[in-house]
């Protein structure tokens, strides 16, 4: 039995949950879940976003399972999942994107894996109101936290028998802070036999969309590395099929990279595979790699009989599709 935390999030959050534990009960291996809530609802009751229960839980279980979370957009509480990712130091964020078997998209063959800085950047959340008429963001960059994604970047690299690493920055303009983030990249790669090429971002979304064949492992500091991951899904067949994780020294939480996606919660539309291969990805973590291995063979074939979600081109809902995958199981 294993001791994991799971944060239902909200929006398609709990339906996409819903389906990911069926399909992980399934599969055999049991889990005794502690859920937890963070958000807007939890506000009212508890006065704030992401309460300490839910840290203390992540901590004492050491990895978990999230469902996205609404943040307020230009107003409101500061984003439950920044927020999380700094208290627990996940500070590498990875999303492996590829084509999944019997996903039509206008690409082959993509095999992406995008690392994303995780704790500082214009995350950091250090904005004022300098007046009425304007306001300030500050763009924060170490050398520790370059330094340390790098070597994460590199050591993925190596384990997982990639080729080569391209740091993504805009160095020509921001060049004190992504100058920061490039310097530290390179001084990381004198250390790896992978050799390191150097892209601006402006450049790196125009060839993302021309030929992605052409990148292996994505290096990138906070911000650049959240909006790539998205053109990145887009890529393979959009949102609902993109996995993700936080990963840090002491703990890891694995969630899609989609958010909430308001406008269609609460219909049973939602797509559960960027949830539940992230899950599998965490199953993974908890040596479960069998059943992960089941799982993802189960999801594949019930692509390949047809059976896809709307966002994909397919006409079956959330749980019709949960359904199917049980059944291959
Ligand atoms: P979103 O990712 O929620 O949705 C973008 C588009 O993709 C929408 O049309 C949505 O319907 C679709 N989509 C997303 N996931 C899907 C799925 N599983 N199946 C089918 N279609 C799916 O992005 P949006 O609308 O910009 O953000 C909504 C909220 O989510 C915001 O409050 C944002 O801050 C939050 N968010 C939370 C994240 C997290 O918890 N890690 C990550 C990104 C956004």
């Amino acid at each position: 039995m294993h001791n994991l935390t799971l944060i239902k999030g909200d929006g398609i959050g709990p339906e996409i949950s819903e389906a990911v534990l069926k399909i992980i009960e399934a599969s055999g291996v049991k889990i005794n879940w502690d859920i937890q809530t963070a958000g807007a609802e939890v506000i009212e009751k508890e006065g704030v976003p992401l309460p300490d229960r839910v840290i203390e839980s992540v901590k004492k279980n050491k990895a978990a399972l999230k469902s996205p979370v609404t943040t307020p957009i230009g107003k409101g509480f500061r984003s439950v999942n920044v927020q999380l990712r700094k208290e627990l130091d996940l500070y590498a964020n990875l999303r492996p994107c590829y084509n999944i078997p019997g996903v039509k998209t206008r690409y082959d063959n993509v095999d992406i894996v995008v690392v994303r800085e995780n704790t500082e950047d214009l995350y950091a959340g250090i904005e004022r109101q300098v007046d009425n008429d304007t306001a300030e963001s500050i763009k924060r960059i170490t050398r520790s936290a370059s330094e340390r994604i790098a070597k994460f970047a590199f050591d993925y690299a190596v384990k997982n028998k990639r080729k080569f690493v391209t740091v993504v920055t805009k160095a020509n303009i921001c060049k004190l802070s992504d100058g920061l983030f490039l310097e530290s990249a390179r001084k990381i790669a004198e250390n790896y036999d992978i050799p390191l090429k150097e892209i601006l971002v402006d450049n790196c979304c125009m060839q993302l969309v021309q030929n992605p064949n052409q990148f292996d492992v994505l290096l990138l500091p906070n911000l650049y590395g959240d909006i790539v991951s998205d053109l990145c899904a887009g890529l393979i067949g959009g949102l609902g099929i993109a996995q993700g994780a936080n990963i840090g020294k002491d703990y890891a939480v694995f969630e899609p990279v989609h958010g909430s996606a308001p406008d269609i919660a609460g219909q049973d539309k939602a797509n559960p595979t960027a949830m539940l291969m992230s899950a599998i990805e965490m199953l993974n973590f908890i040596g479960e790699v069998e059943a992960g291995n089941a799982i993802r063979k189960a999801l594949f074939k019930t692509f390949e009989d047809g059976i896809k979600t709307v966002d994909i081109g397919g006409s079956y809902s959330c749980s019709e599709f949960t359904k199917a995958i049980i059944s291959r199981l």
